[in-house]
């Protein structure tokens, strides 16, 4: 049968609003109402989009590599990230960025990080107060800026890091996408300021910094044998031996840095929540730190965190051709996206799916399209073995090294926070003791907010 599954009658703005204000109560009661595969209907989104939860028809969308990017992504990411973005591009286009840049981000290649990742995460954990409560979030934020400015773009002149740090996050939390085109939208029919005024500036201000970086690092006589990815774009060459230019390198590193910051910083934030309300599974991690020979309690630890608070809820696409699900037949043209947060509560893939279990990948690998915290097919997240390598570093220090205890008695509730589900008071916790390896304990002095 042709057509779009069936979903919730509510006006657009009612969905829209139930959707930014409370997402997986939204999810949660879709699937209890129309079943796996659902249509909804979002303000400023020009036609319906159909979640999906079941790995097969996940499987279905995502191995079709000719299925294209819903409009959404690029109308609200494009002004921002540029035309160049591997995040946006889509056919042979998107296929040659990806081979180029692939090799920066191999699984073997993350070790030269592990220094940098080390530094940045002891640095910070210096500065926290011991006694006093404070958010866990902004302060893993500012160590996966600082990660993302040294080991992705290489920046080594202090004065240049330290403006970018200063305006990066802003730019990000500028342009929340559905917010932002509220914004637009609202800008428009009353005749406000163009909301995108102060970002423009921003992010003329941004461009010439990173131009100024590359145009520096093009001329490093040392540019061989550097390890930062802008460096090991700076030599890459495609397929046809040419190479990127300025304005797309600038392009790359923006996507890099708007795809890798806040979503590494909440899942850092998610998995200590989780770890702070599960001692057992907190010692059991604590006691393999210690003996230092394996690292699969932890390796399970970082998949069944990114399994039970998967950051990024939706990663969508449009089909190029017809998608047979379910027994429905959905057009070409149709925006669909698995609801990555259904698919990891489904009782059918997980026992006990709501509880967090680190156990159950310790035997186990998660099934390909069972556990999609990156999405999937061509488009899978090109970080993925990144943020899992920077987090185990991180986690490791703050098991091992800090004693953290969580503040309240319950686990946090989830919020959506841009295009990200996020905790909603951002991972209150209180640090009782720092190892003195880190260095001497600074009582009563106050992290500052990134952002
Ligand atoms: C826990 C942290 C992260 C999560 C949960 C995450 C999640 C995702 C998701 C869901 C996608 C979309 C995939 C799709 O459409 O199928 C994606 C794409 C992408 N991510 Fe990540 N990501 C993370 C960290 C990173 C990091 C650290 C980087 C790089 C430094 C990065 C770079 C990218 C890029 C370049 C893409 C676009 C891939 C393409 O379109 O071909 N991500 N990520």
């Amino acid at each position: 049968m042709s057509g779009l599954p069936p979903g919730p009658s509510e006006p657009p703005i009612v969905q829209t609003l139930w959707w930014l204000a409370r997402p997986v109560s939204f999810m949660e009661s879709c699937r209890r109402r129309y079943g796996d595969a659902f249509t909804v209907r979002f303000v400023g989104f020009e036609r319906p989009t159909v979640f999906l939860s079941d790995p097969a028809a996940i499987r279905a969308l995502y191995s079709e590599q000719s299925n294209g990017l819903p409009r959404g992504r690029t109308v609200a990411l494009r002004p921002v990230l540029g035309a160049d973005s591997v995040l946006l591009l889509e056919g042979p286009e998107h296929i040659a960025r990806r081979r180029l840049m692939l090799p920066a981000f191999h699984g073997e290649r993350m070790r030269s990080y592990e220094q940098i990742v080390e530094e940045v995460a002891r640095a910070e954990i210096e500065s926290w107060p011991i006694g006093e409560t404070f958010p866990l979030h902004p302060r893993m934020q500012a160590i996966t800026l600082e990660v993302i400015l040294r080991a992705v773009f290489g920046v080594v002149d202090e004065h240049r890091r330290e403006q970018l740090r200063e305006r990066l996050p802003l730019l990000l939390d500028q342009n929340s996408s559905i917010l932002l085109q509220l914004r637009v939208l609202l800008s428009q029919r009353f005749r406000g300021p163009d909301p995108r005024a102060r970002l423009n500036s921003m992010l003329a201000e941004i461009d010439e910094l990173l131009l100024a970086e590359i145009a520096e690092r093009r001329e490093d006589p040392e540019l061989e044998r550097r390890e930062d990815i802008l460096s090991l774009l700076i030599g890459a060459r495609f397929e046809d031996g040419t190479q990127m230019s300025d304005r797309e390198l600038r392009d790359q590193l923006l996507t890099l840095l708007l795809a890798g910051h806040e979503t590494t910083a909440t899942a850092l934030a998610w998995t200590i929540d989780l770890l702070l309300r599960h001692p057992r599974a907190l010692e059991r991690l604590k006691r393999e730190i210690e003996e230092g020979e394996q690292d699969d309690y932890m390796r399970a630890t970082v998949t069944e965190a990114l399994r039970l608070r998967p950051v990024v809820p939706l990663a969508g696409r449009k089909l190029a051709g017809d998608l047979d699900i379910e027994g429905l037949r959905l057009p070409a043209g149709t925006d669909v996206t698995p609801a990555i947060w259904l698919t990891h509560m489904r009782e059918d893939l997980y026992r006990q799916p709501r509880a967090f279990a680190p156990e159950r990948f310790l035997e186990e690998q998660p099934a390909t399209y069972g556990w999609i915290p990156f999405g999937g097919g061509i488009r899978r997240c090109l970080g993925a073995a990144f943020a899992e390598f920077e987090m185990r570093i991180v986690l490791r220090m703050l098991v091992a090294d800090c004693d953290l205890r969580p503040v309240g008695r319950r686990g946090e509730p989830i919020k959506r926070r841009n295009v990200t589900f996020s905790p909603r008071h951002g991972t209150q916790v209180r640090l009782i003791f720092r190892d003195r390896a880190l260095g001497a304990p600074q009582v009563g002095q106050s992290p500052q907010p990134v952002a």
